[in-house]
C-alpha cells in the first residue's frame, strides 16, 4: 500500500487560535478536541499541531522547556492522549513539532549551564564562549538572529559579574544547542519516542536546516545566503544547511522505522532552493519538507511552472513526494497576499511575505486564492492547510502596536510587522459575544483581538453556503479522496497558451487555470467536475480561475 504521507492532505492546527474551551482567552485541547469531528467532515487526513508543551512563550511555544510536556494553557497530557485517541478514530493522523535547534532559557538543560562554571559538561549542551574584546564585551562572531539583532546574548556570572556569551539564532529565550554532544542527541531521540509511544504518527521539524553549526563557530561575513540556485554550494554556510545535519536525520529516520505502522517526518527547510530541500528527503532522511518555493511563488504563470517543474524534477529524483503549501502561522496568508500586484511581491521571502505598503484589491485576493487551492490541491503529492485557509481569511494588518505578541515585532523596533496578523484566533460563529465562537461566553479577551467584521469569515457564515470558500475546499478534498488520479503521482502539462498553466492527471483528470485577463476556452466535450468560479455564461474559464475537467 502506498505510504499515506505521499498524498495526504495536512491541516495545521495553530492550537492558542483554534478554539478556547476554557475561556481564559487562548485555545486549548479541549478545544482542539471539541473541533476534530469539524475536521474530518471537511476531509483532511491529518492534523499538524504547532508546539503545545510547556514554554515561557518568549516565541509563541518555539522555545520549550520540557519537550515530553504539555503546556498547563493548553491542557495535560490526560489531554493530549485523549485528543490523540479521538483524531485516530475519526481516521486523522496526528503530527506534532519538535523544535530541535534550540531549548527553551527555562529548559532544566540551560538553567544547569548558567549554573555551571565555564568549560563544564552542563555548558557543553549549548554555545558558551567568551566575548571579544578586551573585556570580553564583545560577541564572539558576526552572527545575527533571525528576527534581528545579534545572535549573542551575554551570561552573568554566580559572582554576578558578566560572563560568556551564549547563542540563539531566534529570541534569546531560545538558546541553541550543540548536536556534537550525545547528552542532546539522547534527549531529542527520547522525545521523538516518547510521543511515538503515545501513538503520534510523525513530526513537523522545526529549523531543520539549522541545528549543526561551524566548529570554528566563524564569521558569516558576506557569504550570500539563502545560496543562488545558479550558484553551486561549494562552501558551507557556518550554521544553515550544513553537510553534517543529514546524519541526524538518517539516526532519526531509523527510529521512525522501528514502529509498525513506521512514523513520518515533514522538515522545515528554508533554503530558498529545492535541490537542497531534496537532499534532506533522500530514503534513509526525512519523508516530506513544505515546500516554500510554492508558498512564496507570485500568482505568475511563468514562475509557477517553474517552481513546480523544479519541484518534481529534484523530489523525482531522490523519490521523494512532493508537497505544496501556500500558507502557515509565519507568513502573510495568501488572500492578502495574492490581493497585491504579483509583479511586485518578493518571491524570496526576504520580507516574509509581508507586502503592506502596496496597494492591495482583497475581491481578487480571495478569487486567486480559491484559484490557487484547487491549483495546490491538484498537483501530484501532498499539501498543507493552514487553520482558517479554509475560510479564506485574510492576514490582520492593522493590529495596533499594544496588541503585538511576536518577538519579530520587537527585536526590529516594529520595523518588521511580524506573525501576529496571520495569527488572529478563528472566527467560528458570528457572535461577538463569544469572540466569534473562539471561546464560551463570559471569556477573557482572545490574546491577539479579532477585527469587528471577524464573524463575516465564520464558519456558520460559510457553511453550507453556496460558492463559499469553506464550501469549495469541502467540495476539493472529498474529491480529491475519491479521485484516482489526485494525491501522488505524476503530471503532464498541456499546451494551452501563455497565460494558462493546464496540466493532466492520469487517469483521466485535467486541471485548467487562467491568469490571464480574458476568459479562455476549455476543451470541448470536457466534463466540468468543480471550478473555484462559474465559468462563462459560454463554458470559458474566467480570469483567475482554476477549473477541474474530465477530459
Ligand atoms: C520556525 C517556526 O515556524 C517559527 O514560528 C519559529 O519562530 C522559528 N522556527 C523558531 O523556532
Amino acid at each position: 500500500m502506498q505510504a499515506w504521507w505521499r498524498s495526504a492532505v495536512t491541516y495545521q492546527v495553530y492550537p492558542r487560535s483554534f478554539v478556547d474551551a476554557d475561556g481564559d482567552g487562548v485555545g486549548d485541547i479541549a478545544g482542539i478536541r471539541s473541533r476534530l469531528p469539524y475536521l474530518a467532515d471537511l476531509g483532511v487526513d491529518a492534523i499538524w499541531i504547532n508546539p503545545w508543551y510547556p514554554s515561557p512563550m518568549a516565541d509563541a511555544g518555539y522555545d520549550v522547556s520540557d519537550y515530553r510536556d504539555i503546556e498547563p494553557v493548553f491542557g495535560d497530557l490526560a489531554e493530549a492522549d485523549a485528543m490523540i485517541s479521538e483524531a485516530h478514530q475519526l481516521g486523522l493522523k496526528v503530527i506534532l513539532d519538535i523544535v530541535p535547534n534550540h531549548t527553551s532559557d527555562q529548559h532544566r538543560f540551560f538553567r544547569q549551564a548558567l549554573s555551571s562554571d565555564p568549560g563544564s559538561p552542563a555548558r557543553d549542551r549549548y554555545y558558551f564562549r567568551p566575548g571579544k574584546g578586551e573585556q570580553g564585551e564583545l560577541p564572539p562572531n558576526d552572527w545575527r538572529s533571525t528576527f534581528g539583532g545579534p545572535a549573542w546574548t551575554r551570561s552573568t556570572d554566580a559572582d554576578g559579574n558578566p560572563g560568556e556569551w551564549y547563542l540563539h539564532l531566534f529570541t534569546p529565550g531560545q538558546p541553541d544547542v550543540n548536536w556534537d554532544n550525545p547528552e542532546i542527541r539522547a534527549e531529542f531521540e527520547d522525545t521523538l519516542r516518547f510521543w511515538f509511544d503515545r501513538g503520534v504518527d510523525g513530526f513537523r521539524i522545526d529549523v531543520a536546516y539549522g541545528l549543526t553549526k561551524d566548529p570554528e563557530l566563524s564569521d558569516i561575513g558576506d557569504f550570500v545566503w539563502p545560496v543562488p540556485v545558479d550558484r553551486p554550494v561549494s562552501v558551507e554556510h557556518p550554521h544553515w544547511d550544513r553537510t553534517d545535519v543529514h546524519q541526524i536525520y538518517r539516526q532519526w529516520r531509523a527510529i521512525a522505522d522501528e514502529y509498525d505502522p513506521p512514523r513520518a517526518y515533514c522538515g522545515e527547510i528554508w533554503v530558498g532552493r529545492s535541490d537542497r530541500v531534496a537532499a534532506y528527503l533522500r530514503p534513509d532522511e526525512l519523508h516530506t519538507a513544505f515546500n516554500f518555493e510554492f508558498l512564496l511563488a507570485p500568482w505568475l504563470p511563468d514562475h509557477l511552472r517553474a517552481v513546480i517543474d523544479d519541484t518534481i524534477a529534484t523530489h523525482t529524483e531522490v523519490g521523494a513526494a512532493a508537497t505544496w503549501v501556500l500558507g502557515n502561522h509565519d507568513v502573510c496568508r495568501p488572500a492578502s497576499r495574492f490581493a497585491r500586484d504579483q509583479h511586485q511581491v518578493d518571491p524570496t521571502g526576504a520580507t516574509f511575505g509581508y507586502f503592506r505598503d502596496l496597494p492591495a484589491d482583497p475581491a481578487l485576493g480571495q478569487r486567486r486564492a480559491r484559484a490557487a487551492a484547487l491549483l495546490m490541491l491538484a498537483l501530484p503529492g501532498a499539501a498543507y492547510i493552514y487553520q482558517g485557509e479554509e475560510l479564506g481569511l485574510p492576514e490582520v494588518e492593522d493590529l495596533p502596536a499594544e496588541a503585538m505578541q511576536d518577538p519579530l515585532w520587537f527585536q526590529t523596533d516594529g520595523q518588521n510587522p511580524g506573525r501576529d496578523g496571520c495569527r488572529i484566533p478563528l472566527p467560528w460563529t458570528s457572535d461577538p459575544t463569544t469572540s466569534f465562537g473562539f471561546s464560551p461566553a463570559n471569556a477573557a479577551t482572545p490574546w491577539l483581538p479579532q477585527p469587528a467584521d471577524w464573524g463575516r469569515w465564520s464558519l456558520t457564515e460559510q457553511d453550507g453556503a453556496a460558492g463559499s470558500m469553506l464550501e469549495l475546499y469541502r467540495q476539493a478534498l472529498a474529491i480529491r479522496a475519491d479521485h484516482p488520479a489526485l494525491g501522488d503521482g505524476t503530471l503532464q502539462w498541456l499546451d494551452a497558451g501563455e497565460s494558462v498553466l493546464a496540466f493532466r492527471r492520469d487517469p483521466r483528470l485535467e486541471c485548467w487555470v487562467n491568469f490571464g485577463e480574458t476568459p479562455v476556452a476549455l476543451p470541448a466535450q470536457a466534463q466540468l467536475l468543480l471550478s473555484s468560479a462559474p465559468l462563462t455564461p459560454g463554458g470559458s474559464l474566467p480570469p483567475d480561475t482554476t477549473a477541474w475537467l474530465l477530459p
